[in-house]
């Protein structure tokens, strides 16, 4: 059994709101292990780095300013096939589309609070991971 990782934030909104314990509770129910973990604030420029690939959107300011308004709960996670099976635990972008019973559908507001983000390949779950983590940081 190949386990992998996948790269997870509970967002601002959501940290804010007092939800962090609720869903690191269904991420562990959920049979995911935390390799790493830390409560970070971004700045701005962290937040429009870590958000690159979206710059073009039209979105991405509001994503940024609303990425950075408060700390961030981030963290590492392994599984069997982590990236694929932690997607399907959030649930869809939309929080509105998001299958009963996935942490979108119970905490997020909207597409932008949608509170959690998971990384959608294993190419940017590791530059995610990287993003926020040293090799120190990780068991
Ligand atoms: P996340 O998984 O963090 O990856 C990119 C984020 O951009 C996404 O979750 C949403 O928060 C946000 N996003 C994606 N599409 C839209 C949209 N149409 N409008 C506003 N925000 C969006």
């Amino acid at each position: 059994m190949t386990t992998t990782i996948t790269f997870t934030m509970i967002k601002p909104g959501s940290v804010a709101d007092g939800h962090t314990g609720d869903i690191l509770a269904m991420i562990g129910q959920g049979g995911f292990e935390i390799r790493a973990m830390k409560k970070v604030q971004l700045s701005k420029k962290q937040a429009e780095s870590f958000y690159a690939v979206h710059s073009e959107r039209p979105f991405f300011s509001s994503l940024v300013t609303s990425m950075s308004a408060g700390p961030v709960v981030a963290a590492i996670l392994e599984k069997e096939n982590a990236v694929e099976a932690y997607r399907q635990f959030i649930g869809a972008t939309n929080p509105a589309d998001a299958a009963e019973g996935t942490i979108r559908k119970k905490f997020g507001k909207s597409i932008e609070a949608n509170a959690v983000h998971g990384s959608d390949s294993d190419e940017n779950a590791k530059i995610e991971a990287d993003f926020f983590f040293s090799q120190l940081e990780r068991s």
